[in-house]
């Protein structure tokens, strides 16, 4: 396997070289004598709590020095919003800027009218918080003493016994997390292959704990240290916080429902940003494609397959020798990317390509502009830091440099120039954790660059006795090769650190969990001092999310009246309100398509990223025809859908097999009817967090047998999707809730029960799908080729009643594309007992109507409109109802 990266023999690199260092030692104490602190000098006024806490006693010193004097500060945000936060008294330790997370707005209530009470101990200083309509404990600090390090932070709750905890990603764990023995570590890492109990690729300090009937709390640390976060009961049940710096600054967030508390969450993590509508279809990528004339052959044949494909992806290599902003002269060259571009928009497709952070030490426009502005990351000793990543040796952008967003921009307004360079219609960011081949401490990249192969020989080029590529023009034919000279060029020097002075950034005393070794194992290397100086020791967390904010801005500065869709690897919390994720390396085995569903669903509904999707019919490896069937079914249901495999995996495009390309043809055909019903989520989401995938506990709270339900789950509010999880298996056993469901693809009624239920033949081409009795779906009437053909298409309502024959639904509508919507329409559907109603605002101007409306399950109206269809068991409305007014059925 050679992916020029070696975790294995990285780690065991790392930690031969961390043998040179010399590690600090840790004192002799043990943290059961740390003396914790007192509390003096409080401040009440009835909304705002402030208190001094000093060290209580002498110090313990256990992984580092205890600060002996820091600040309380407690604050009743919001009714249901409580923010707790500890720092040092001299405001040296870093805490996340508010540049990269911004102070969620407040306007502070009286503590009496909150939903949550803080209360404390004096001496030793512990602090718990209450849910006052219940008065159950929902966090209580005094489970072990609080230790406050120069590098290491310690802080406990008690829990109840078996907790249902959610979140804390990323990860690949079980959806309701482990609470014996469990370490959930976070410091971003480039993880091949997404292993089970392992850090991978972003930073989400949030859990919810769900207490069934007594409500669902979350508690959120913004921190963007390095930490493992401990669940155990050897002490009676807990959760312990053990970071590597950074303050402690949580935010209670009261619910009381899970829906509540994502929604808190989101007042906090800022609100989702609004996707193009276009973003919703179908994309196809791999790494691999060759050249320009097979990425366009991919093209040409999901049309000869039928298959409908929204967006075609060219990962690295369409790069020069894999460096950023640079196109191969020979596989791709820019008259040939252009003339596929063209042919794509002609065609109502678009394109996508990706960019990676670390940039080629060489001598090119796209190094040379960044050295002209200084703003790739330095050493100690001003010289430029160096790492190995695809191009081979390369220097990484820091985005804390004022001039960085300048870099970038210039970047993407030439390379991506719209009428001269490659026309993308979205991005795709990855690699930046960071990531770097190279491991600690990478004191020769250049040696390691070569003899790992970085980059690459690329393929031989093509002779022009290629057959021709249907629908494309019959010159799209090679040119000739074109050489490029190297020179190095000389920077200056670099910054001085900011943060606590005398901390060893490279090789703190309390390791954590971090599955690559060392702390700047395969990333940067963390004693290194960005603009304005802080340390990667403190921000390695934040990278990703800082790229992606300068990307967004920078997509932006290209086309500013269009959304941006930015697909990025890396995250730290907040990430969603610019940018979207997928899931990273996966495989192409069961597990992975199992585990996808749990960590969609964590980054939708917990996370507040919900442009999320995993790599479709799997990365690594090779996929089978059977995964690849129910992948495709699968996918359709996650709000990102691509399919996307790694070099040496077989080919997988849907077109491959015959199962695929039937399972995909139905999948899409779903989708894309159901768009402006889950469109209509992400934009309800972007307004006020209310989540657009649900997972069964949040629609069924007291229903504890939902609790840890992870492989069905709710597309919107309404429709549960229960795909078959194992190879070879035709069946799959569901949970319907106690209540009334219909078959999506049948619409029979059935009961729910709360209980399982045993669905048989399920072909590989199908999934199942219920809709939720309650519910008004909206669907366009036929599925189409491409989203735009799909925008002309008429609507249906299909009302599916609930037990005591009612429902409803909403609709949004908008242009798509445009940052800011000149008109919208937000439309309330609702139905009872015969009466249907349509209100709601109608400011976007379409020629669509609703061509029909039918009620499912039967129920008889002696309003003549309805017409009764005894076969079927349901009444039907035929329109058209037009949709930009309101609408009256009396029953
Ligand atoms: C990383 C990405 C993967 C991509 C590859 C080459 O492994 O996660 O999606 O194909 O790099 O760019």
């Amino acid at each position: 396997m050679s992916r020029f990266r070696t975790p294995l023999l990285s780690v065991a690199l790392a930690c031969v070289a961390l043998g040179n260092v010399l590690p600090r030692q840790s004192s002799n104490a043990s943290l059961a004598q740390c003396p914790g602190y007192a509390v003096s000098n409080t401040q009440d006024d009835g909304s705002r709590f402030t208190a001094d806490l000093s060290l209580a006693g002498s110090a313990c010193n256990v992984y580092g020095e205890d600060l002996t004097d820091l600040k309380l500060e407690v604050e009743y945000q919001t009714t249901t919003r409580l923010h707790v936060k500890i720092y040092d008294a001299a405001q040296q330790v870093y805490q996340v800027p508010e540049s990269v997370f911004p102070k969620p707005s407040s306007s502070s209530v009286v503590s009496t009218g909150a939903a949550l009470a803080f209360t404390y101990t004096e001496s030793p200083f512990s602090f718990a918080v209450t849910r006052k309509d219940t008065n159950e404990t929902l966090f209580d600090s005094s489970a072990a003493s609080f230790v406050f390090e120069n590098q290491y932070l310690r802080l406990r709750t008690h829990l109840p016994s078996s907790p249902n905890l959610y979140g804390l990603g990323e990860h690949t764990d079980p959806f309701r997390l482990n609470t014996t023995n469990y370490t959930r570590t976070m410091w971003n890492r480039d993880a091949y292959g997404t292993p089970i109990g392992t850090n991978l690729y972003g930073q989400h300090p949030i859990y919810f704990d769900h207490r069934g009937a007594s409500g669902t709390h979350g508690v959120f640390l913004l921190s963007s240290s390095g930490m493992d976060i401990k669940i155990n009961d050897t002490d009676g049940q807990y959760l312990e916080y053990n970071t590597l710096g950074g303050i402690i600054d949580l935010y209670f967030l009261a619910g009381p429902s899970p829906k509540d508390v994502s929604m808190q969450y989101a007042e906090i993590a800022g609100l989702p940003v609004m996707q193009p509508y276009w973003g919703f279809g179908f994309h196809q990528c791999k790494y691999g494609y060759r050249d320009v004339y097979q990425v366009a052959e991919v093209v040409a044949n999901y049309s000869i397959a039928e298959i409908p494909l929204e967006t075609m992806w060219t990962d690295i290599d369409y790069m020069e020798l894999r460096k950023v902003f640079t196109l191969d002269p020979e596989r791709f060259p820019l008259e040939k990317v252009r003339e596929l571009v063209s042919y794509l928009h002609e065609h109502q497709q678009h394109y996508i390509v990706m960019v990676d952070p670390a940039v080629a030490y060489q001598d090119y426009p796209g190094f040379n502009n960044g050295m002209d502005l200084d703003v790739f990351l330095k050493r100690s000793n001003g010289s430029i830091y160096k790492g190995a990543v695809w191009p081979g040796v390369t220097a990484f952008p820091d985005w804390f440099h004022p001039d960085t967003q300048t870099y970038w921009d210039n970047e993407f307004l030439s390379f991506f120039d719209p009428d001269t360079g490659v026309d993308i219609d979205a991005l795709w960011i990855d690699m930046n954790e960071a990531s770097n081949f190279c491991p600690f401490p990478c004191d020769d990249p250049e040696g390691f660059a070569e003899e790992s192969g970085n980059p690459p020989k690329p393929p031989p080029v093509r002779n022009n006795s290629r057959r021709a590529i249907p629908g494309f023009p019959a010159d799209f034919q090679l040119p000739t090769s074109v050489k490029r000279s190297i020179s190095l060029r000389q920077v200056n020097g670099s910054g001085t650190a900011v943060g606590l002075p005398g901390r060893d950034l490279l090789d703190p005393a309390y390791k954590i969990k971090n599955a690559a070794g060392s702390i700047s194992n395969l990333t940067i290397r963390t004693d290194l001092i960005n603009y304005g100086g802080t340390t990667q020791y403190d921000t390695h967390n934040l990278y990703g999310t800082m790229m992606s904010t300068a990307s967004r801005d920078a997509m932006l500065a290209r086309r500013p009246d269009r959304r941006p869709l930015i697909i990025t690897r890396s995250t730290f919390a907040g990430a969603g309100a610019r940018v979207g994720h997928w899931l990273g390396d996966n495989f192409s085995d069961w597990d992975h398509y199992r585990i996808s569903i749990a960590e969609i669903l964590e980054f939708a509904a917990l996370f507040q990223i919900p442009m999320v999707g995993t790599d479709v019919c799997g990365f690594a490896q090779n996929t089978t025809e059977q995964l690849c069937a129910r992948w495709a079914m699968l996918g359709a249901f996650s709000p990102f859908y691509r399919n996307h495999a790694d070099y040496q995996s077989v080919d997988q495009e849907f077109y491959r097999w015959a199962t695929v390309a039937e399972a995909a043809r139905t999948a899409i055909s779903v989708r894309y009817r159901l768009m402006d019903y889950i469109y209509s989520h992400l934009h309800r989401q972007s307004t006020n967090g209310a989540p657009m995938l649900n997972p069964l506990f949040f629609e069924y709270p007291e229903d504890s047998n939902t609790f840890g339900i992870q492989y069905q789950y709710f597309y919107g509010d309404s429709i549960l999707v229960s795909p078959v999880t194992e190879e070879n298996a035709t069946d799959v056993s569901i949970y319907l809730p106690n209540e009334i469901f219909y078959d999506f693809w049948t619409h029979e009624k059935i009961q729910g029960t709360g209980s399982y239920i045993q669905l048989n033949d399920v072909p590989f081409t199908s999934i199942p799908l219920h809709i939720k009795g309650g519910s008004i779906i909206p669907l366009r009437e036929t599925s189409a080729n491409t989203t735009t053909e799909l925008r002309k298409q008429n609507f249906l309502l299909w009302i599916a009643p609930n037990a005591s024959n009612q429902a409803i639904g909403s609709l949004y509508l908008d242009e798509g594309n445009a940052l800011e919507q000149p008109a919208t329409s937000e439309i309330v559907f609702t139905y009872d007992n015969g009466a249907f109603k349509m209100t709601g605002s109608f400011g976007y101007n379409t020629t669509n109507v609703i061509a029909k409306i039918t009620v499912l399950g039967g129920g008889k109206s002696t309003n003549a409109s309805y017409l009764y269809n005894e076969q079927a068991g349901s009444m039907t409305i035929n329109g058209p109802v037009p949709l930009n007014k309101e609408f009256n059925l009396s029953p």
